[in-house]
């Protein structure tokens, strides 16, 4: 057993970290666009200025609200990385003509919300909002490459967290239901893959990240946000049923398999309600359209009352999700015991595994973590899946012109053999799109964490003429694609 012939080898980016074109064709601003790195913390920052004028800076995370009488502003002095990103706006026929050559079969890519409607809550969308991103798929589809489409990747117009309060108002709801609305009928026929939010579940992961002591509200906060999430995804998945029963629409969970550091039986219990809680609770309610058993428990442990209507439970259950896609980069340890050797990841903190080797960003490398993560999930839901991000974000060094990434080839060849191996054990795996295939900027606000097959020339302080240039992960992915997943050496 192998990959199937239609399987859909490709890539993926979010419209924040690669399109650029912040202020142009009448987009307007998200909280991104306010974000700068620090250099001494290298922690992102918010610039605002206070009620007196005053220039501050603000970490980002989760439920971080301004101080009243402050507005968010944009320093000349200062570089804001997705500002510009690596100008995919402007180079996109350039970027499309690498991933044919590459042979990508699928790519997955956001709209920005702002750049369909500038504020988020007018009546009518921005037309050449509409006009950039019908070019895009067109050319997409011109060179025989699928688009999946990603509705909302972390980035809400600046205006509706500004005056609603963002995802803690009900409202957002109903302006989100319409941008989506938009989307399926504006781009029907040349989309048919839909992912309606980025990482759903990474708001509850945040909160277990070292360092954070999450109070009950943060707690409330989460979940709140959490349900009037799933709620339009729900009602996303309907409305893209009925305008175009071709469409599939997919969950996209932060896939991080929890491992319990020792067979402690109180490691293991932790483990599990780590799952239930980062993994199970937001997958269930996507998939099988209701709140799982274990959810009442974790409210108590927090005090936490929802605003939950009877139309909620009703559209959860009527717009369960078609695939099950998640991104995976690494594994996570958890323990009860005094642990000191704390290790990052996507979203997550946890204990170092002595059995995995760590990448120059702390992420664990563990490939058989991915294979472990598809057959669950794939016993658990019996849906389609699609691998929708992964990838090593690593230094690249350009010697004469080249560039020698065998560290990511190694990582990706690794990952890949695991799928196989998934697929083999009877998971309907259906696409992996590696992350980032093209280089864009981190969620972290650098430059020089890289995740592509194409280098960008640009570094952290801005400095770059764009140019893109194939790496030799390039050439390597190619002949991946080409032997359908056979030939990884
Ligand atoms: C995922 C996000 O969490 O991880 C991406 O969906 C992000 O937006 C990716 O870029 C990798 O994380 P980082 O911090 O290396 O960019």
């Amino acid at each position: 057993m192998s990959f199937s012939t239609d399987f859909l080898w490709g890539g993926a980016t979010s419209a924040h970290q690669c399109e650029g074109a912040w202020n142009v064709g009448g987009r307007g601003p998200g909280k991104r666009d306010y974000m700068i790195v620090d250099k001494e913390t290298h922690q992102r920052m918010l610039t605002y200025v206070d009620r007196s004028g005053k220039r501050c800076l603000m970490p980002l995370g989760s439920g971080t609200q301004l101080p009243e009488g402050a507005r968010y502003e944009v320093f000349d002095d200062r570089y804001y990385p997705d500002h510009d990103g690596v100008d995919f706006y402007h180079h996109y026929k350039e970027d499309i003509a690498l991933l044919k050559e590459m042979g990508f079969r699928v790519f997955r890519m956001s709209i920005s919300w702002s750049r369909l409607f500038p504020r988020g809550d007018e009546a009518e969308p921005n037309r050449q909002g509409i006009a950039f991103y019908r070019a895009v798929f067109e050319e997409l589809r011109k060179n025989g490459i699928e688009p999946l489409v990603t509705l909302w990747h972390d980035d809400t117009p600046l205006y509706l967290e500004e005056t609603y309060g963002g995802w803690q108002n009900r409202k957002l709801i109903e302006l989100y239901d319409r941008y989506a609305e938009t989307c399926l009928w504006e781009f029907k026929g040349l989309v048919k893959y839909w992912l309606p939010f980025n990482e759903i579940n990474n708001v509850l992961l945040f909160l277990d990240m070292f360092g954070k002591n999450p109070t009950d509200e943060m707690y409330r906060a989460a979940y709140q946000e959490l349900h009037y999430k799933f709620v339009a995804s729900a009602h996303t998945v309907a409305k893209a049923h009925e305008i175009d029963p071709n469409n599939r629409v997919g969950c996209m969970i932060c896939g991080v398999p929890f491992y319990p550091a020792t067979c402690d039986p109180k490691d293991i219990m932790l483990n599990h309600c780590m799952w239930e809680k980062g993994l199970l609770y937001s997958s269930d309610v996507l998939c099988k359209g209701e709140y799982p058993s274990f959810t009442e428990r974790l409210w108590r442990e927090h005090k936490v009352e929802l605003d939950i209507r009877e139309a909620d439970v009703v559209a959860m259950k009527a717009g369960t999700v078609d695939l099950y896609t998640f991104s995976y980069y690494m594994s996570s340890a958890v323990t009860t015991h005094n642990a000191t050797d704390i290790v990052g990841g996507n979203c997550t903190t946890g204990v170092r595994n002595q059995y995995l080797e760590y990448s120059e960003w702390g992420w664990a490398n563990d490939p058989l973590g991915l294979r472990y993560f598809l057959e669950r999930m794939y016993a658990q839901y019996k849906l389609p899946m699609m691998i929708v991000e992964n990838g090593l974000g690593a230094v690249d060094r350009i010697e004469n012109g080249e560039i020698h990434d065998e560290y990511r080839i190694d990582y990706l060849r690794g990952h890949i053999r695991e799928m196989k191996l998934a697929v083999e054990n009877g998971v309907d795996l259906i696409g992996y799109t590696a992350w980032g295939c093209i280089d864009l900027v981190s969620a972290g606000g650098e430059m020089k964490k890289r995740y592509g097959f194409v280098y960008v020339d640009k570094d952290d302080e801005g400095h770059g003429t764009f140019d893109r240039c194939r790496k030799d992960s390039f050439y390597w992915y190619k002949k991946v694609i080409a032997s359908n997943g056979e030939d990884l050496d």
